[in-house]
C-alpha cells in the first residue's frame, strides 16, 4: 500500500491529537516528522512513537526530501506563511482553522495554492466531516425541510477549559476568528450562499482577562445572507455543563437539528441530582471521529489525485466574515460584508 509520509508543525492541545491519528489511525499515511517550538514536545512523541525526524525550525522540517504532506496545527497566525513555504517546497498541505488571521493573509495563501494546482490543500472544517453534520447536508440536499431559510447556532466551550482559552487569546484572533468560524461556515454551506452584512454583540461576563485582547468570553452575532436567508450565532466559553455545541436549521417544510442536547452518551444517571445526563466534555470528544475523517479524506484526495470539499476559499471567506464580526463587536455597529 501506498503511504503518504507526513510531517506535523504544532503538538499542543489539537496538534498531539492530529499528530497520534496519523501516526497510529491512517493506514494509508505515515508520520515521520514533528515540528514544535516546544523541543520538550518533540521529545515526548519522538521516543513514545519512534518518530524518525523532529525539528523546532518548521523550514528546515519542509526542506526534507522524504516528505509528501504536511499538516500545520501551530497558532493561527502562522498559518498562511507556513502553508505558503509548504506549497513551495513541493508538499501537500492540511493546515488548521482559521485559513489566517487577515484577509490580506488569507489572500497570500489563495495565491499560493493557485500558484500549485497540482498539490493537494485542505483546510480543516471538520465538522464537514463529522457523520452527524455530512447526514444533516445529505437530507437537506434531498429537500427534507424544504428551502432552509434560517441557521441557528451555539458552540460553547466548557468553563473547566478557560484557563487554556484565555491563554490561547493573545493569538487566537478572537471569539468570532478562532471559535464562531466553525459556525459561520457551516451556515455558508448549509444555506449555500455568502454573508451580506453582520451585527455582534458580546462582552466579558465572566473572564475580565478576555478583554484586554479586544475579545470578549460570550458573543452573539445575527447574520443576512445575499440569498436573503438568516443565520444567528452563540459562542462562549464558560458553559458549566460542558462543551455545547447545536446547529438548527429551519426550513420551508421543517427544522432538522444536530447535536440538540450535546450528551456524552446514551446514558441516564438517577441519583440524588435526579435523572442525569452527562454532556461532552470537549472538542476532542465531540469530534473525534471527524478529526480522523477529514485527515483520512485529505489522504485520499492525494492518492487519488482528487481535490477536497473544503478550499482555500473557504478560508478567505468564513475569515472576511468573522473579521467584519468582530469590527462590528467592536464598533458596536451593523457592518455591510461587500
Ligand atoms: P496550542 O497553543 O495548544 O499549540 C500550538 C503548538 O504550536 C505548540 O506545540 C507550539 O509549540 C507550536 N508552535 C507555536 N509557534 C510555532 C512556530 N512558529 N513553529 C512551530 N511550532 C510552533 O494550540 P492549539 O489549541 O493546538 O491550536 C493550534 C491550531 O489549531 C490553531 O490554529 C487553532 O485555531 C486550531 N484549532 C482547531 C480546532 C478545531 O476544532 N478544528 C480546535 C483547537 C484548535
Amino acid at each position: 500500500m501506498k503511504k503518504i509520509r507526513m510531517g506535523i508543525v504544532g503538538l499542543g492541545r489539537l496538534g498531539l491529537k492530529h499528530a497520534e491519528d496519523l501516526a497510529f489511525k491512517i493506514p494509508n499515511a505515515e508520520l515521520i516528522a514533528v515540528c514544535s517550538i516546544k523541543k520538550e514536545e518533540i521529545d515526548y512523541v519522538q521516543s513514545s512513537w519512534n518518530i524518525k525526524y523532529g525539528y523546532t525550525d518548521y523550514y528546515e522540517m519542509i526542506r526534507n526530501a522524504e516528505l509528501d504532506a504536511v499538516a500545520i496545527v501551530s497558532p493561527s497566525p502562522v498559518h498562511c506563511a507556513q502553508i505558503e513555504a509548504a506549497l513551495e517546497a513541493g508538499l501537500h498541505v492540511f493546515s488548521e482553522k482559521p485559513l489566517g488571521v487577515t484577509v490580506e493573509e488569507c489572500k497570500l495563501a489563495e495565491r499560493a495554492v493557485e500558484k500549485h494546482p497540482d498539490k493537494v490543500f485542505m483546510l480543516g472544517f471538520m465538522r464537514r466531516y463529522d457523520p452527524s453534520y455530512a447526514y444533516a447536508k445529505q437530507k437537506l440536499n434531498e429537500g427534507a425541510i424544504g428551502k432552509p431559510f434560517l441557521l441557528r447556532a451555539t458552540s460553547a466551550d466548557p468553563e473547566k477549559a478557560v484557563v487554556g482559552a484565555i491563554k490561547f487569546a493573545a493569538t487566537s484572533g478572537g471569539m468570532f476568528l478562532d471559535m464562531m468560524i466553525h459556525d459561520i461556515d457551516l451556515a455558508r454551506w448549509f444555506l449555500d450562499s455568502e454573508a451580506r452584512s453582520v451585527y455582534a454583540v458580546g462582552g466579558c461576563y465572566v473572564h475580565k482577562e478576555f478583554g484586554q485582547f479586544g475579545d470578549s468570553d460570550n458573543a452573539c452575532a445575527l447574520m443576512q445572507f445575499k440569498n436573503d436567508t438568516m443565520a444567528m450565532f452563540y459562542s462562549g466559553r464558560t458553559a458549566p455543563h460542558g462543551y455545547h455545541v447545536e446547529t438548527e436549521i429551519v426550513g420551508t417544510k421543517g427544522t432538522l437539528r444536530v447535536g440538540a442536547t450535546p450528551q456524552k452518551n446514551l446514558v441516564t444517571i438517577f441519583n440524588e441530582h435526579g435523572a442525569v445526563q452527562e454532556c461532552v466534555s470537549g472538542f476532542p470528544e465531540r469530534f473525534e471521529q471527524a478529526y480522523l475523517l477529514e485527515k483520512q479524506e485529505f489522504i485520499n484526495c492525494i492518492l487519488e489525485n482528487r481535490r477536497p470539499e473544503v478550499t482555500v476559499y473557504d478560508g478567505t471567506k468564513s475569515t472576511e466574515i468573522a473579521y467584519k464580526a468582530t469590527e462590528s463587536f467592536r464598533e458596536n455597529k451593523l457592518v455591510v460584508i461587500d
